[in-house]
């Protein structure tokens, strides 16, 4: 771990508390999102990424952090379940509305789930800081079929605090 990342693990877990501990988060785990990596794993990625990104760029980092955790929370393995629409352009729909169920959302925090597929979903998004995460997604989405890097799998235990 790299001097300064315990700082860094703390105060991104304060932003998302509320969240990464919660069953409905969790389960994402049960759920393959690219290659061998599950929807927990990969929004933590996109979640870690984007809040040290919009930190750096000083917009909204802790609901950028939150938006993100978020942003794929549709609940189903998209490999195996098929539901009416193609899931590109479906998923971040329901991912909303199971989010909207289980958290009190920010607007901020609604545009980053809602429009994080842009612009496969055509609808711009309101917020600079959503188009943070429409990049780190399209990031992680690329280094979470390839291989995660390792540096990350370790600090990744750090932020679920557990054992991946
Ligand atoms: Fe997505
Ligand atoms: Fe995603």
């Amino acid at each position: 771990m790299k001097k300064g990342d315990s700082e860094k693990i703390s105060a991104y877990r304060a932003a998302v508390s509320q969240m990464i501990g919660h069953p409905k988060v969790r389960e994402m785990d049960s759920y393959i999102q690219h290659g061998k990596t599950t929807c927990l794993s990969h929004c933590v990625y996109v979640s870690w990424t984007s809040w040290r990104l919009a930190r750096l760029l000083n917009l909204f980092p802790d609901e950028v952090a939150r938006g993100a955790l978020l942003h794929d929370l549709f609940l189903y393995d998209w490999h195996v379940t098929k539901l009416p629409g193609l899931h590109a352009f479906t998923h971040p729909k329901r991912a909303l509305s199971n989010a909207e169920q289980f958290f009190e959302l920010t607007p901020r925090e609604k545009d980053i789930i809602r429009h994080h597929m842009w612009p496969v979903t055509p609808a711009l998004p309101k917020y600079a800081s959503t188009l943070i995460v429409v990049f780190a997604d399209k990031y992680c989405a690329v280094l979470d079929t390839f291989g995660m890097p390792r540096r990350f799998r370790s600090l990744m235990e750090s932020l679920l605090e557990r054992e991946l």
